[in-house]
């Protein structure tokens, strides 16, 4: 189960540093370089270009790597919550129950439930707040929450759902500045993530694999995307039939470069934190893991699973050279800033087939990860 393949994947993580970054307000750009400090391995000069973030659902990875000082965001994903959930852990079983009770309470009556959709699409949400709750105890910086994959063409239902989340949050004492919502880079996403920021309600754009989402998306005023370099590579790869790409030469680490480059030579504030790595010169290539992150060290931040930030811990710090840095990216970016509408968008992205193609399969694997997770939930109710 996935669940276990990610909770296995914890490290011996206590040869890690320890508080290497802090929570960082949102346009950092550091100014300690690390010339001026002595650091051992790869993942601490990184760290200190970088700020590092992990994706995991599982509470005991997270709180790990938290305790080392690297990880300053966490993400829910309510999949590994439920899976954990039958995997007998108490901690994620109440979990499920409270959610299951909890939207029982609110959406149904004595001799039945409605409307039984909403039910279970409460409970969805309550249990993806109910593992953000206790993410936010375990790590300093935020942790992203993500609307329903199935409203990603719907603003308003979008916007909805996430009004709802943060109430959920605030209610449970969690201020929705700790909270990120997270939704698909499809243009309905990115409007809904426009009506959310004019609220106060910070947003998590994701699944973003072309410039034209990320343009849009700091347009919109998102506070943050994570684009997939990974992702975009493997698409590059099938297209072009190279097995590799030397890493600065790689189109995922492009893609993004471009991005940062983008934000910030139009000032826009929006966080570049890309997730999803490849090894650009091919598989079996010593150190290739992290190719893509080492040819994007400096962007303002990344999200990197366990066993590449232990690869990482593992690497002299020699390897780590600054890669991105906003005042050079800045300067060569060669894109002009014009204000996108929704006709230029979907003429733009009827022409973008990595876009196109990349942006469909994520949604699609989502929305199985969810349905399953509705399925399970039923069994709760
Ligand atoms: C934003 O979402 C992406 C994709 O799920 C995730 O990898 C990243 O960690 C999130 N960022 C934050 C700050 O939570």
């Amino acid at each position: 189960m996935r669940l276990k393949l990610v909770c296995s994947a914890i490290l011996a993580i206590s040869s890690l540093p320890t508080s290497i970054s802090a929570f960082s307000p949102r346009h950092h750009h550091r100014t300690i370089y690390a010339s001026t400090r002595l650091f051992t391995s790869a993942l601490e000069t990184l760290a200190d270009l970088t700020t590092l973030s992990i994706d995991s659902g599982c509470i005991d990875t997270v709180a790990k790597y938290a305790k080392t000082g690297l990880i300053t965001d966490a993400t829910t994903n309510p999949l590994f919550v439920s899976q954990a959930g039958s995997n007998g852990d108490v901690r994620y079983e109440e979990m499920v129950m409270e959610a299951v009770t909890y939207a029982k309470a609110k959406t149904c009556a004595q001799d039945g439930c409605d409307l039984p959709d909403n039910t279970l699409n409460l409970a969805v949400d309550r249990l993806a707040v109910n593992l953000g709750k206790q993410l936010t105890s375990l790590v300093s910086g935020r942790v992203s929450t993500e609307v329903d994959i199935r409203l990603s063409y719907n603003t308003e239902a979008s916007v909805e759902r996430a009004r709802s989340i943060i109430a959920m949050y605030e209610e449970m004492g969690v201020s929705k500045d700790r909270i990120l919502i997270k939704l698909a880079g499809t243009w309905e996403g990115i409007q809904a993530a426009k009506v959310l920021e004019k609220e106060g309600i910070q947003c998590n754009i994701t699944l973003v694999f072309s410039f034209l989402q990320a343009a849009a998306a700091a347009q919109a005023g998102a506070y943050l995307i994570s684009p997939f370099p990974g992702r975009i590579l493997d698409w590059h790869k099938k297209q072009s039939g190279k097995e590799s790409y030397p890493p600065d030469a790689d189109p995922g680490v492009l893609a993004v470069k471009r991005m940062f480059a983008y934000f910030r030579k139009y000032k826009y504030d929006t966080i570049c934190m890309p997730a999803s790595w490849r090894p650009s010169r091919g598989v079996n290539v010593e150190g290739g893991d992290v190719d893509q992150i080492l040819a994007l060290a400096g962007v303002d931040e990344m999200t990197i699973p366990p066993p590449l930030l232990d690869s990482l811990s593992s690497m002299p710090s020699t390897v780590v050279v600054r890669k991105c840095d906003a005042k050079a990216d800045a300067a060569a970016c060669t894109d002009p800033d014009f204000l996108l509408t929704e006709d230029s968008y979907k003429t733009y992205w009827d022409t973008d087939d990595c876009g196109k193609e990349k942006l469909k399969e994520g949604i699609d694997s989502f929305t199985v990860e969810t349905e399953k997770l509705i399925k399970i939930l039923i069994e709760k109710f």
